[in-house]
């Protein structure tokens, strides 16, 4: 008979893609800092979103996952959460008004920091150094000193997710997150767009909606829904003794839970079936994602449906296909199919980011905003011939004026790549990309 699940069993499967740290016993000692820590969410909070997840998975809502690729140690400011959560709320906003259906707004904030790599190594000019492997691990300069992976930056990632959802935490409760603000998330570089000048008609509609409905005698003012949002966190979790070590187990139900987010997703370089991360992820109650790419086969995604939902509960697991804009239409009709005849009540969401980047001319990794679309919109057919809800969208964005993804309305080109190209792994989508797509995608709802 096998061994009961606990928090450490998944360090009797293979683990890929963890960092080779320098000193196992530094390693371990900051594991033990860590479990001493304060979690960062609550399991009560986690079964909340599981169950928003579940009015997704019944069809009847949205799921908006969005934010960075990697979170950035350097480039952490009030300011850069602040603008990250305004497009969030805005395309939320977008979706939710002109397809009529609520959104769970999901970020890829306070903890998103460790990145998986295609190599371990990177060479560069002869001399071979560890992959960068985000900040939570190591930094990203070119020296042995930045590419060593440090233990102590494990610290630092718990105190900087903690500070993140403090802010987070703080305006979604406050006035920021107030309907009546609707105007005040559009920032000056989106609303002199086109995307934005459409956007202030969509809050206009609002605002004179939210009038009729007070002078109909609706008491606006105290209806919680309109004042905040529920807004939660997730990441993918990658370094598993940094899970481990945020694991508790709640007193209310004895399940366990990763205090580390809300939501915790398997990459698609780590979902083997018999392997370390998805050994750790079917034990843990938070709802959990898992991204499945061109190669999944269909005995593949229902394997992971059974260990990762064998409850069949809905909006316990969220499978976000990122196939590419090429092979979507292909692969994924016959994944819905069986996941929906082995009776998984699973969330769907589309990642269009990951399945298409490519090179530039200039040598920039990057993506083009009409291949988003188009994955998005395969995304939505190959649900509409299963007869399955196409149940969110998963992507990478900033609220900064990147020059990062090409395309969108500005139609970015290869030249613009350089001004502002900042992210630290993949390109994301700048505040006016973000909110096209949104647009885009609230038509295809809609249709
Ligand atoms: C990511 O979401 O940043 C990522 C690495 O995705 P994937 O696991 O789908 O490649
Ligand atoms: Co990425």
């Amino acid at each position: 008979m096998s061994e009961p699940w606990a928090p450490s069993s998944w360090r009797s499967r293979p683990s890929v893609q963890q960092p080779t740290w320098p000193d196992d016993a530094e390693f371990e000692l900051v594991q033990k800092q860590l479990a001493a820590e304060p979690p960062l969410v609550f399991p009560g909070e986690a079964r909340h979103l599981l169950d928003q997840l579940g009015t997704v998975a019944r069809g009847e809502a949205f799921l908006l996952q969005a934010g960075d690729c990697a979170e950035s140690m350097d480039a952490f400011s009030a300011d850069v959460v602040r603008d990250k959560l305004k497009i969030i709320l805005q395309m939320a906003v977008v979706l939710t008004y002109s397809a009529g259906v609520p959104s769970v707004k999901v970020g890829r904030i306070a903890g998103q920091f460790a990145k998986p790599r295609s190599a371990p190594m990177e060479v560069v000019d002869g001399v071979e150094l560890p992959a960068f492997r985000g900040h939570i691990v190591n930094d990203i300069g070119f020296d042995e000193r930045a590419r060593t992976p440090d233990p102590q930056r494990l610290l630092r990632a718990y105190h900087q997710s903690s500070a993140t959802l403090n802010l987070v935490r703080s305006l979604t409760r406050g006035g920021f997150s107030d309907l009546s603000q609707v105007h005040q998330w559009n920032n000056d570089f989106v609303g002199s767009s086109a995307e934005g000048r459409r956007y202030e008609q969509l809050a206009a509609e609002i605002d004179r909606a939210l009038r009729f409905m007070k002078a109909c005698g609706f008491d606006i003012e105290s209806a919680p829904n309109l004042h905040e949002v529920d807004f939660f966190t997730s990441h993918e979790a990658l370094i598993l003794g940094y899970e481990e070590a945020l694991t508790r187990q709640d007193r209310l139900t004895g399940r366990w839970y990763d205090l580390s987010a809300h939501l915790l997703w398997i990459g698609e370089r780590t979902r083997q079936i018999d392997g370390a991360h998805v050994e750790f992820f079917s034990g843990i109650a938070n709802p959990v994602g898992c991204k499945i790419g061109p190669t999944t086969t269909p005995d593949e995604a229902v394997d992971l449906c059974e260990r990762l939902d064998p409850d069949r509960q809905p909006g316990r697991l969220t499978l976000v296909s990122r196939m590419g804009r090429d092979k979507v239409r292909d692969v994924l009709p016959s994944l819905l199919t069986a996941v929906r005849d082995a009776g998984h009540p699973v969330v769907w969401a589309c990642d269009p980011m990951h399945g298409n980047t490519f090179s530039s001319a200039t040598g920039r990794k990057t993506r083009h905003f009409e291949h988003i679309v188009d994955e998005v919109a395969g995304f939505f057919e190959a649900h509409r011939s299963v007869g399955t809800w196409p149940g969110g969208l998963h992507i990478e964005l900033t609220g900064e004026d990147v020059t990062e993804c090409l395309g969108g309305s500005s139609a970015l080109v290869d030249a613009d790549l350089d001004s502002r190209y900042e992210t630290m792994c993949d390109p994301r989508l700048n505040a006016r990309q973000s909110l096209d797509l949104a647009f885009r995608v609230a038509e295809l709802l809609r249709g």
